[in-house]
């Protein structure tokens, strides 16, 4: 594992598109496995920008989404896959047939995740997937106590999930109570990993998931067990983690 620290969330965007474009240059049909939420948007907002300058070629990649809410439409503006065309597809030239995303509409949940593995399974499996993390320690839908062995599933929210996303929505009631995601087992089979975190509200979670027992109740710690996991995380998220450990230049942790 390299951890990479950022000085703030500008720094951590720059690093972690770094990382991304790298992917791009090297496989230009890479798969790219890609996550939602806060974290992620500076780095999507980066990639854009190179794109615009003429650096990166979106047009062989193809993508496959961490998860999506059961209920909301992809026109939905709080669903995933809305979020996703904002903040990236939309101002790329990914060609929409390569963009793979759980169907939230899709009510019978055995099928959908059927499906999606499908998906997952004839791309090739995951080049890079980008994660972020819950408070709770939380990967793409993962809860904690989740099992490990899973792929594409369907989850019933925690109420710290709840709470965390209803910032996303007009009130707490309108969170969707389920959602479908890519298990740990779709994650840990991605050849390679980078995680972002920022904030101290996620310094315990990431302390946990990458000091802490392996464990389900802390699904992020999983990550321990993968060959290629990079972190790039600024130094309220690492908080916990500098507190004993040293990170030296090159993202090894001393
Ligand atoms: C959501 C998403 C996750 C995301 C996490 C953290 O629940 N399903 O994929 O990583 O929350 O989100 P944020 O980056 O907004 O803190």
């Amino acid at each position: 594992m390299r951890v990479y620290k950022a000085k703030d969330y500008n720094d951590l965007s720059r690093k972690a598109a770094n990382i991304i474009s790298a992917q791009i240059i090297m496989k230009p049909d890479a798969v790219l496995g890609l996550a939602t939420g806060e974290s992620p948007i500076g780095t999507y907002k980066q990639l854009i920008e190179w794109y615009n300058k003429g650096d990166l070629d979106f047009s062989e990649i193809r993508t496959v989404n961490l998860d999506e809410y059961k209920g909301l439409a992809a026109d939905n503006p709080q669903s995933y896959a809305y979020y996703m065309h904002t903040n990236l597809f939309d101002s790329v030239n990914i060609p929409a047939v390569n963009i793979n995303i759980p169907n939230g509409l899709e009510d019978d949940s055995v099928k959908e995740c059927m499906r999606y593995d499908n998906v997952i399974h004839q791309l090739g499996g995951i080049d890079l997937q980008l994660l972020g993390i819950g408070g709770n320690g939380h990967i793409g839908f993962n809860e904690p106590g989740n099992n490990f062995n899973k792929e594409t599933h369907c989850v019933t929210l925690t109420d710290n999930t709840i709470d965390a996303n209803a910032r996303f929505f007009a009130s707490r009631d309108e969170v969707p109570r389920y959602a479908y995601t890519m298990g740990i087992k779709n994650i840990m089979q991605a050849k390679s990993i980078l995680l972002i975190a920022s904030g101290e509200a996620k310094a315990q979670a990431m302390y946990d998931s990458f000091y802490g027992p392996i464990t389900p109740n802390v699904p992020g710690s999983i990550l321990q067990l993968h060959n290629n996991v990079t972190v790039v995380a600024d130094e309220a998220a690492l908080a916990l983690i500098l507190k004993e450990h040293e990170i030296t230049s090159g993202g090894l942790i001393k």
